[in-house]
């Protein structure tokens, strides 16, 4: 979601009296309507294109190596995958590179689709799930600080406090480790200030994903170096997210029939979201990946 979702742009704070528990509906749907319109791992966020014959299926790829690369991942290490959608970045790194991965998500659907595709991989023995939310949920002993690596991937746009997030992952790391976090953001603050009221942002905010907070990447920076972390990388994958999406339209509309047969009106409700979030890539919208360090 970054409104891009990774989010997609249009989010904002949680109106008052909108509790963290009944926010993202969106999820909540039933994970074939995903299947229909993402990659096949169904990852829900930015592919990377490294050429111009790339597919989605191949960008997304491409985006996994990128992330497993940017955390120096080399295999073996304990990594935390907060906001860990249909399990794309949790089963891969646990496949590809023998990690132990913990995923958390509210969306309930989710921890049952990551639990059998684990099962089929035979990967059950590393790959497990939380259902909450990263700022409560209790992660028992894992809540140690021996984390090697925290991951966020299209889910801080659905957190309301900064300072509180990045705090926590700073907490679950290891000395060295590092968090990765890609979103989307307002181009800057004056952006945000000019859009985030607007009929585009708020259609995706309530009609998609019952709210959110799209901010501008200093909003972020600001909050992980007040929690201690060091910035070791910033990226622009703002055309990437465009290509993505556009690529999910293409499979939205060749999957109209069956989406609406699922939900009436998904197909229509998914394509204004989709094209909201593509109309203000470089304008209004930025997407980021940024990579932190816990220095010390
Ligand atoms: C756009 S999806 C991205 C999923 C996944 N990271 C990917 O790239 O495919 C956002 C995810 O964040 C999760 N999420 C929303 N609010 C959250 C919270 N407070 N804590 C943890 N996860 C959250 C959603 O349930 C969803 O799984």
């Amino acid at each position: 979601m970054t409104t891009t979702t990774t989010a997609p742009p249009g989010t904002a704070a949680p109106a008052a009296g909108v509790e963290l528990s009944d926010t993202n509906q969106h999820y909540d749907l039933p994970a074939e309507v995903f299947g229909l319109f993402l990659d096949p791992l169904r990852k829900y966020s930015s592919g990377l294109y490294l050429s111009k014959g790339d597919t989605l299926e191949q960008a997304q790829l491409n985006k996994l190596r990128f992330v497993a690369g940017r955390l120096q991942l080399g295999g073996g290490q304990r990594v935390l995958d907060v906001g860990c959608g249909w399990g794309s970045l949790t089963l891969f790194v646990a496949d590809e590179l023998g990690c132990e991965v913990v995923g958390v998500s509210p969306a309930g659907n989710q921890h049952a689709y990551i639990a059998g595709r684990a099962a089929e991989l035979g990967l059950a023995d590393r790959v497990s799930t939380v259902r909450g939310h990263f700022e409560t949920v209790d992660l028992g002993e894992r809540a140690t600080g021996g984390f090697d690596a925290v991951t966020m991937l299209g889910s801080i746009v659905h957190m309301p406090d900064l300072d509180v997030v990045f705090r926590r992952a700073r907490a679950l790391l290891r000395r060295g480790g590092r968090l990765y976090v890609s979103e989307s953001c307002f181009r800057n603050a004056a952006a945000r200030a000019a859009f985030d009221a607007r009929e585009g942002t708020q259609f995706v905010r309530s009609a998609i994903f019952g709210w959110g907070d799209m901010r501008p990447l200093s909003d972020l920076v600001r909050a992980a170096e007040d929690a201690g972390f060091s910035i070791a990388s910033v990226d622009d994958l703002t055309d990437d997210y465009r290509r993505t999406i556009d690529d999910w339209l293409v499979n939205v509309d060749a999957a109209t029939d069956e989406l609406d047969a699922i939900r009436p009106g998904t197909a229509a409700t998914l394509r204004r979201y989709l094209e909201v979030a593509n109309a203000g890539w470089g304008y209004t919208t930025k997407h980021y990946a940024l990579v932190c360090r816990r220095a010390r």
